[in-house]
């Protein structure tokens, strides 16, 4: 990790989960974390509990969402540390709506508007910031099990995917894209798509109502797995880039 010591990370959905242990693990390893989050005073906590790590954690109030709220968090990064060179795009919701439920539009929207817009906004301003600087960056999107696959619902039970793999399929199709683009752009920023299985999360309560239960047995990863997962991609080599990682919990049966 020597090469990112004191180098700028953005990492969005920073409050909770695996958003989080991303950003403990980056500070750990001295760099300047810009942690994206609605709830500041959570990313707040985060960053009391770093105290005396070799980086730094700075939370900003961002819903990314909101172009205009992105533009202004990523201005303030930029006039603060001069550019950015690592974008971890977190940020995602699951909404507990069915494609099919009446009324369901706001709730559609809502998840294409975080899992997928949010993204691509926030990964364009990274790159902007990085072709600037001529910056070997990385740009990381974590995806899901759910962005390659379609889970098979048990008969009977109510169907857990509603417009999730949708957009987390989309992330999937984007990270190549991304991937194109910046081939096309010559530039060396690299791009990576981290797909975790089930993680212990708050997201997850989104389906612990009696519907499915079933989602409290299964087993499930640890975020800072999904760190670790990270952390190997962005240590490579200049050469090497590692386009997919695909993260199981043992067992598991999604
Ligand atoms: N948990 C799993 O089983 C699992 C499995 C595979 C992939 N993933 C993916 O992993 C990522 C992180 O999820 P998690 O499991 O850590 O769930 P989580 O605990 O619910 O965290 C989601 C994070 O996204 C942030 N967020 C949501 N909407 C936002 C917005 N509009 N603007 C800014 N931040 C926003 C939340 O922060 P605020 O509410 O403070 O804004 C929160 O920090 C997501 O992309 C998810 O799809 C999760």
């Amino acid at each position: 990790m020597a090469r990112w010591n004191g180098r700028v990370a953005v990492v969005t959905g920073a409050s909770t989960a695996i958003g989080a242990a991303i950003c403990r693990d980056l500070v750990k390893h001295g760099m300047y974390v810009c942690a994206l989050a609605r709830r500041k005073d959570k990313v707040d906590a985060i960053r009391a509990s770093l105290f005396g790590m070799p980086g730094q954690l700075n939370a900003v109030e961002c819903d990314i969402t909101s172009e205009p709220q992105v533009l202004q968090a990523y201005h303030w990064i930029e006039k603060t540390y001069g550019g950015i060179d690592l974008l971890v795009n977190n940020a995602g919701i699951i909404t507990k709506c069915l494609l099919t439920d009446d009324g369901n539009t706001k709730d559609l929207r809502k998840t294409m508007e975080t899992n997928i817009i949010g993204l691509c906004i926030c990964t364009r301003e990274a790159i902007k910031s990085m072709k600037l600087r001529d910056a070997k960056g990385h740009i990381v999107n974590i995806n899901s099990i759910f962005g390659h696959k379609v889970h098979q619902t048990v008969p009977g039970t109510k169907p857990l995917n509603g417009m999730y793999p949708a957009s987390k399929f989309a992330v999937t199709a984007i990270t190549e894209c991304i991937r194109q683009e910046l081939v096309y752009l010559e530039t060396p920023v690299k791009v990576t798509s981290i797909s975790p299985g089930l993680v212990d999360a708050d997201i997850l309560s989104t389906h612990t109502h009696s519907d499915n239960e079933l989602v409290k047995f299964m087993p499930k990863l640890l975020p800072s797995d999904v760190s670790s997962a990270l952390l190997y991609a962005i240590t490579t080599p200049d050469h090497v880039q590692i386009h997919e990682i695909i993260i199981k919990p043992t067992g598991e049966f999604l």
